[in-house]
């Protein structure tokens, strides 16, 4: 477990990690069952670090205003990380410890999910939306960590998902067009 952020285990259930892992290769699992149990998707990943933008040093607000500003059309930000309203999701008493773990971090201002859908997608019911969003801010709508397929084939193993004749000819089709993210009325989630 990483120290810094004390995620609790994700309470998915053992089909729910097999259905994942039956056929994967070595480092497909390493994948999973790192992204599932540490929390931690993959210390190497540039990507999963938040770039901090250059002008959040308090004691220069108007050059931060500036360096916000200039980095404006490459990033979506997230309304409280913008506001500098750290302390909504982060303790105040030191490190970058959060106050709540996820879901409910997030649904302290976000409907939940459990109340929308009869069925919830696996990462969504485990507390694990930063398994899609960043919590920062993205260079992607919707703060979303990667874009297109790549968004779902970061869990999803290529080869299982295209197997299944449903997907025949779906080419780079965004997902999305045909799931919810989220949830739905059954398990396959379709819009
Ligand atoms: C909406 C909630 C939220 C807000 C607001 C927020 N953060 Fe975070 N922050 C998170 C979450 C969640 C993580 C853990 C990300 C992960 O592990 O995927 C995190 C991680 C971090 C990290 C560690 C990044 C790393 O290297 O892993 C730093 C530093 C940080 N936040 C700083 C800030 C600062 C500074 C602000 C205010 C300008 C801020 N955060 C506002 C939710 C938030
Ligand atoms: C302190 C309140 C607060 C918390 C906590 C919070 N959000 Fe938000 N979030 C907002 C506000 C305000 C907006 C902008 C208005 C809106 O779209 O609802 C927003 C927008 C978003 C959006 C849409 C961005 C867009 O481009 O339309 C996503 C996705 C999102 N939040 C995800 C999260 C996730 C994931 C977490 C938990 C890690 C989280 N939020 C925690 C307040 C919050
Ligand atoms: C499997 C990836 C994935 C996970 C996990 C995920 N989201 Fe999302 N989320 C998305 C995508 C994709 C969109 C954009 C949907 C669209 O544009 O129609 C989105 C949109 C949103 C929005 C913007 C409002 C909306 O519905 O368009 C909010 C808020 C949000 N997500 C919050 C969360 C929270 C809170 C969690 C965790 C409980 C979470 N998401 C987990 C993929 C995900
Ligand atoms: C962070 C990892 C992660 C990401 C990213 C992710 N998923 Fe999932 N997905 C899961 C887990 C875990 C399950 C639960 C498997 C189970 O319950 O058997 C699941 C289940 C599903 C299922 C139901 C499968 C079944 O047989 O019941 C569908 C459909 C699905 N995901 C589609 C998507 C789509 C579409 C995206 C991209 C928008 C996506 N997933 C992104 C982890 C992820
Ligand atoms: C054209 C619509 C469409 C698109 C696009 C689509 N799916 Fe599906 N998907 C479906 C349908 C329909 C089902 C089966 C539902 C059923 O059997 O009732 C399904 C089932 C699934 C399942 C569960 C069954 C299985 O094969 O394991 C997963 C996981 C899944 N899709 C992931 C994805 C991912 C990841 C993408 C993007 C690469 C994607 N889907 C794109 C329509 C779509």
């Amino acid at each position: 477990m990483s120290s810094r952020f004390p995620y609790r285990p994700f309470i998915i259930s053992g089909i729910a990690i097999l259905a994942l892992l039956v056929g994967c290769s070595p480092a497909e699992r390493y994948r999973v069952l790192s992204v599932f149990f540490d929390g931690v998707p993959n210390p190497n990943k540039k990507e999963e670090r938040p770039q901090i933008p250059p002008g959040f040093d308090s004691t220069r607000r108007a050059d931060s205003a500036r360096a916000l500003k200039k980095q404006e059309p490459k990033f979506v930000f997230h309304e409280p990380y913008r506001e500098r309203a750290c302390g909504d999701c982060h303790s105040t008493r030191g490190g970058n410890r959060l106050v709540m773990e996820q879901p409910d971090l997030c649904y302290q201002c976000h409907d939940d999910f459990s109340e929308t859908y009869s069925h919830l997608h696996g990462p969504v019911a485990g507390g694990y939306c930063t398994g899609c969003h960043h919590p920062h801010m993205s260079e992607y709508p919707k703060m979303l960590k990667r874009k297109g397929q790549d968004l779902c084939l970061y869990c999803h193993e290529k080869s299982d998902v295209f197997a299944n004749e449903v997907h025949d000819g779906i080419d780079d089709s965004d997902c999305t067009d045909c799931h919810d993210p989220h949830g739905g009325e059954d398990r396959f989630m379709i819009n």
